[in-house]
């Protein structure tokens, strides 16, 4: 049986799964939009692959102005996806149909953090980028978890709670935001969970 706990000396969690080969891994797709807090989402998927979970990230180009995809790669030992068109120059699935592969074939989909317009974007079916649009190529089982962080008054707008509202009514798992200081000076709701916590959230939903 899996077993998750928090380690006392390091604050990370630590799993028992080392005796799953590669193929047996459960995998997890996380797709990063542009918020301030996509940094953080570094350390959720260093915290996955220790863990012993398969990774892959794909980000909006507005996520790439914020942190940049060889982070995630280097993490991951991962290509990283960053748009839906491909470089025709290879035979590779995840570059021939990027808003397929690796989205069809993820246990879990974790969208941190997840900006208004990603949130709006979900809720409504768009496919525009590679994030919004591999959502829409999950499996049904799929545990689908989004991780707002916003300004409080942003996330303070009814269409944008709306529209989080619709993504719950339909099985999505929202993960925050969380109260407390924000980038842009203030205070309030809006902070994306703890990496710690998401991550947990993460674990418990495909183990
Ligand atoms: C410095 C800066 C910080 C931003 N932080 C956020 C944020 O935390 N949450 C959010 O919803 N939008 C934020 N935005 C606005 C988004 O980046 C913008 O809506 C963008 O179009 C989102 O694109 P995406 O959802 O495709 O990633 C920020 C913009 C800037 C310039």
């Amino acid at each position: 049986m899996m077993v998750v706990r928090d380690s006392p000396s390091t604050g990370n969690l630590t799993t028992n799964q080392g005796e799953h080969s590669d193929t047996m891994k459960p995998k997890v797709l996380i797709g990063i939009t542009g918020g301030i807090a996509a940094y953080k989402t570094a350390d959720i998927a260093s915290q996955l692959i220790k863990a012993n979970v398969d990774v892959r990230v794909i980000m909006t180009e507005a996520a790439t102005r914020f942190v940049t995809p060889l982070t995630f790669a280097a993490l991951t030992r991962q290509k990283v996806l960053t748009t839906t068109f491909p470089d025709t120059n290879t035979g590779e699935m995840d570059v021939i149909y990027p808003h397929l592969y690796p989205a069809t074939e993820a246990d879990a989909f974790v969208v941190a953090p997840a900006t208004a317009n990603a949130i709006a974007k979900l809720a409504h079916g768009l496919g525009d980028d590679i994030v919004s649009c591999s959502a829409l190529s999950l499996k049904p089982d799929c545990k689908r978890i989004f991780c707002p962080a916003m300004n409080e008054q942003m996330w303070g707008q009814p269409i944008i709670r709306e529209n989080a509202k619709k993504l719950l009514s339909m099985g999505w798992h929202q993960m925050g935001p969380e109260k407390g200081q924000l980038a842009c000076g203030t205070a309030g709701y809006g902070r994306m969970s703890s990496p710690c916590a998401i991550v947990q959230i993460i674990l418990s939903s495909i183990f």
